[in-house]
């Protein structure tokens, strides 16, 4: 079997192959690199099992066809451009891919076989050739929460995010840590002499804010550093963010229902907000569940849903250690926590989770989706 990666160059890209070289996923196929931008160019990673070192040219159809699958990590424009010259040229191998633009097609499967692993059988077993790893809050809250779904327990959810700078691509990570620097630059001596009040340090700060240059916020569009934008992506135009949108749309279509049908499918209801983390997007639930279990039985259907939860308990020592960004980054871990009964009755459920954006958030999914398809 020939694979032919794309945009394995980028964040996802890159903890992709990291992911696939510690599996040794090498091993089972033939690997063919493509790149946008330097074909001809060495591959210049060394991997074990991967022989071919030449990037072949991502916009070369004819040679896009060679493959059996082509997994893709180089984002939408990309998705658009090439996904539907292949397939009108006759092409009809796999095609995995991390963007968003096939995830809502009929002919596409989204991928999160901790939850869907049925799905994507049926899926294969149907014909259908494009799979597609669904938004990181969508992946990270329903490996956390999943089975209460699952369950058929929960009447609607609401989401508060809170999602790193990671989900913007690497230059919004870079764009992060030079404002940092620069905030501190901006009042370094004032922390050495401490002759200032904090009064005036923090007047300091804002003034640094609000004189970033148009390059130091191209990512953006405003600061991060010091700050939180509660928007992420683009405005739907009806008081809701693009990012929202996904949440309902994307959760429903996973557990097989139209997000379409306001009878059928669950309301899940997102408020995504940016903050000045690095790669793990942590989420604040609301649950509303359709009736009173107690909470012993709850955490134990989240525990037993899948080996990469860990629960983390209800108390101010084991979450400020365990549930945290910095607690879970770089792993598959996901954290579920703060898990309580509210006060507005017994069937409202609280929560927090935590994911790496990079891992279940976008690249696992796709890994163990080329992994099913071989
Ligand atoms: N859209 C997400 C974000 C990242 O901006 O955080 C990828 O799903």
């Amino acid at each position: 079997m020939k694979v032919g990666f794309v945009g394995w160059r980028g964040m996802v890209g890159s903890v992709l192959l990291d992911r696939m070289v510690q599996e040794e996923d090498f091993k089972n196929f033939e690997a063919k690199f493509f790149s946008t931008s330097e074909p001809g160019q060495l591959f210049n990673r060394k991997i074990k099992f991967v022989r071919d070192t030449i990037l072949l040219d991502a916009f070369d159809v004819e040679c896009l066809s060679e493959c059996d699958v082509i997994l893709t990590c180089q984002g939408s424009s990309y998705t658009s451009a090439i996904h539907p010259k292949l397939r009108k040229s006759g092409w009809n191998g796999f095609w995995i891919d991390a963007a968003k633009t096939l995830r809502m097609d009929d002919d596409s499967t989204l991928v999160l076989d901790p939850v869907n692993h049925l799905a994507i059988e049926m899926a294969l077993n149907n014909g259908v050739k494009n799979f597609v790893g669904s938004n990181c809050t969508v992946s990270c809250l329903l490996m956390a929460i999943g089975a209460l779904f699952k369950e058929g327990l929960i009447d609607w959810v609401s989401s508060s995010t809170y999602q790193a700078a990671s989900g913007g691509g690497a230059g919004h990570i870079l764009e992060l840590l030079k404002q940092m620097g620069a905030i501190h630059q901006s009042v370094e001596s004032d922390l050495k002499t401490l002759t200032n009040t904090i009064l005036e340090i923090d007047k300091k700060v804002l003034d640094q804010q609000n004189k970033f240059s148009d390059d130091e916020i191209s990512c953006f569009q405003v600061p991060l550093a010091g700050n939180l934008i509660p928007w992420i992506d683009h405005d739907m135009e009806n008081g809701i963010s693009l990012e929202e949108w996904k949440g309902h749309a994307e959760i429903n279509k996973i557990l097989g229902k139209n997000h379409l049908d306001k009878l059928n499918s669950i309301p899940v209801d997102f408020s995504c907000v940016r903050v000045g983390t690095m790669r793990c997007h942590s989420q604040s639930l609301i649950i509303k569940l359709n009736k009173d279990i107690s909470l012993n039985e709850v955490e134990g259907l989240i525990q037993s849903a899948n080996k990469w939860v860990n629960l983390v308990a209800n108390t101010r020592e084991e979450t400020i250690h365990n549930l945290t960004p910095m607690s879970v980054a770089g792993t598959l871990t996901i954290g579920v926590g703060r898990l309580r009964k509210l006060s507005f009755g017994s069937d409202y459920l609280g929560a927090f989770t935590i994911g790496d954006q990079l891992l279940w958030g976008a690249a696992e999914p796709l890994r163990r989706a080329l992994k099913y398809l071989i």
